[in-house]
């Protein structure tokens, strides 16, 4: 395969790609590992990939879009990532939980971790680190204890074993393609497939914000520009830039 370094272990493939992106590898030049040992999460969260069992890339893009747009290619590479799973595996059920997470029968299956170059970058070196860990040929058993009642992986849900290369190339191909039709049709056209992927539309759901203060409400999907809306029990619309959401128990 074109673009890409395949290493057998690393810590965390997007800070092998950072370091990559910044030394100027081109659009769509990839990291992909067989183990990760630090796989880092969104929110300072950790990332635990089963050894051998679950992909982890990252993408390198240099999107034709303002700095401003860049936080908006999570929902982007997520779409991405949902259509080639629902591809590869036949099913409908899978889902997208905004921002980064794809999910299945209320489960976790994989998430993105989007990091940027810093905003005083020329328009011709900014980048985005796209990072994709994905649940592939893992069981329940294979994870840590504390997350086997939330994640699953394509296997359990299949019970069909995949070639991680096969995904990699399909999933790298579906992220530029629709990098493209971001860049050249408008967010609007992602927003719209996204949209009939959202598991959170239309349920009671909660918000923690970063100042730690729990908000419920009712999730109403993303806006224009990709930030959550939820109306809270008094009417009231908050618009969610950041922060963790999750369907109310
Ligand atoms: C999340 O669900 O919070 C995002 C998880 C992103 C994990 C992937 S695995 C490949 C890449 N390298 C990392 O360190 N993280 C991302």
């Amino acid at each position: 395969m074109d673009n890409i370094l395949h290493i057998p272990s690393t810590v965390s493939t997007n800070e092998d790609a950072y370091k990559l992106a910044v030394d100027g590898a081109e659009h769509g030049f990839s990291v992909l590992a067989d183990i990760q040992t630090g796989g880092k999460g969104r929110l300072g969260r950790q990332w635990v990939t089963p050894l051998h069992s679950g992909l982890c890339t990252s993408i390198i893009l240099r999107p034709k879009l303002p700095f401003v747009e860049f936080p908006r290619i999570t929902l982007t590479a997520g779409l991405a990532l949902c259509k080639v799973v629902e591809e590869l595996t036949g099913l409908e059920s899978f889902g997208l939980k905004w921002p980064n997470d794809l999910y299945c029968e209320g489960r976790k299956c994989g998430g993105i971790l989007v990091e940027s170059s810093s905003p005083v970058t020329s328009d011709d070196e900014s980048f985005v680190v796209v990072g994709i860990g994905l649940n592939v040929n893992s069981r329940l058993d294979d994870f840590p204890s504390e997350l086997r009642e939330t994640v699953t992986s394509l296997l359990v849900q299949t019970e069909n074993s995949y070639s991680m290369k096969d995904i990699f190339t399909q999933l790298r191909n579906s992220l530029l393609s629709h990098l493209k039709i971001h860049e050249e049709q408008g967010f609007g056209v992602i927003l719209e497939e996204w949209r009939k992927r959202d598991v959170l539309y239309g349920k009671e759901m909660q918000w923690l914000t970063i100042e730690k203060k729990v908000i419920t409400g009712t999730g109403l999907g993303p806006d224009d520009t990709g930030q959550l809306l939820v109306k809270d029990g008094q009417g009231k619309l908050h618009s969610i830039l950041s922060g963790d959401v999750s369907l109310k128990n």
